[in-house]
């Protein structure tokens, strides 16, 4: 098992010093989650929902209050150790890069404290230069690094330890959609090479094409885990009719919105039977290439944790 999740909690106490005093937080409230090996497995919420405090609990930088968490058969307690040298780490951000050093030489410092020899680390530097694309400029310092290159360089810094699971804390925030894009089939080839993959996102579209199964999570709990398709079936709320006409049907019941553009129209509707009225209506109608669409899962996101969650 990739990652075993039992009934776990954190909580902090706000304030300031080493020992605050005012009220507790509780940012994990008995979350239970397993996640196979060789998953991508992408964990959405909202903002405060808990998911980077997951993150550094599976990652044993941060303890649990109480329940157990086992990384790769693992106890990130008990075998922290253990945990470390097979987990790779991609936090969002700029931090976790030395700029004074090249991208060559952050790669070999990370690769010693994965107790890497000198010559694999060498190597194992110079093939995830290549493989993010930034071999021109690896002894180049990385202070002279643009926003991407240092997102590249997070990307070889969390697989320089050759992990059998990363995780990716909120890695495409600020990329741009070709750096997206690259990110996307990156994940791709490490599913490929059988990595078990736990990755959050706020992009829906990037959880929908990337993972195997999405666990929602709200205030520390996990809400749903499915997969995308699953979960969109499982909400029942908004049904899409696609249609090419340019009849009228915003009288009909149980449509929320239409969207019409040249002879085109895409009509939201609250529910399976509110769509087959609409479908009926306009098949009556003489119109022909009319289908249902599923919700995305940024509608069944949007049903479930309401629009707060789309805020970063
Ligand atoms: N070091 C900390 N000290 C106090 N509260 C924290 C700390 N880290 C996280 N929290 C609180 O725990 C909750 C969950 O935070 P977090 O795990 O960062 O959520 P997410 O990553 O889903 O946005 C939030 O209410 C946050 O304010
Ligand atoms: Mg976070």
């Amino acid at each position: 098992m990739g990652v075993r999740v039992i009934d776990l909690t954190r909580s902090f106490r706000k304030g300031k010093g080493w020992r605050p005093k005012g009220p507790e937080v509780t940012a994990l409230d008995g979350l239970t989650l397993e996640i196979p090996d060789g998953e991508v497995h992408g964990l959405l919420g909202p903002n405060g929902a808990g998911k980077t405090t997951l993150c550094k609990i599976l990652s044993t930088i941060l303890l649990p209050s109480s329940g157990t968490a086992e990384v790769l058969g693992y106890d990130v307690v008990a075998d922290a150790h253990e945990v470390r040298r097979r987990i790779g780490i991609v936090f969002g951000g700029e931090h976790g890069l030395y700029w004074k050093l090249s991208a060559r030489q952050n790669l070999r410092y990370w690769a010693a404290l994965y107790k890497l020899t000198d010559a694999e680390g060498d190597h194992r530097a110079s093939e995830l230069l290549a493989r993010l694309g930034l071999t021109a400029k690896a002894d180049d310092l990385v202070e002279t690094f643009s926003r991407g290159m240092k997102q590249r360089l997070h990307l070889a810094r969390g697989l320089i330890g050759d992990p059998k699971l990363i995780l990716f804390d909120e890695p495409t925030i600020g990329m741009d959609p070709v750096a997206a894009h690259d990110f996307r089939r990156l994940i791709g080839e490490l599913r490929e090479e059988g990595r078990t993959i736990l990755i959050t996102t706020h992009d829906m579209d990037e959880a929908e094409e990337v993972c195997d199964r999405v666990t929602l999570i709200d205030k520390g709990r996990v809400i749903a885990t499915e997969s995308p398709r699953g979960l969109a079936q499982m909400s029942s709320l908004h049904r899409w009719v696609e249609a090419e006409t340019t009849a009228d049907v915003t009288h009909l019941p149980g449509v929320v919105a239409v969207e019409s553009r040249a002879g085109f129209v895409r009509i939201k509707t609250d529910g399976d039977a509110s769509a087959r009225r609409v479908i009926d209506f306009l098949l009556d109608n003489g119109v022909r290439s009319v289908r249902a669409v599923p919700p995305t899962l940024e509608d069944v996101y949007l049903d479930l944790i309401g629009a707060r969650g789309m805020e970063v």
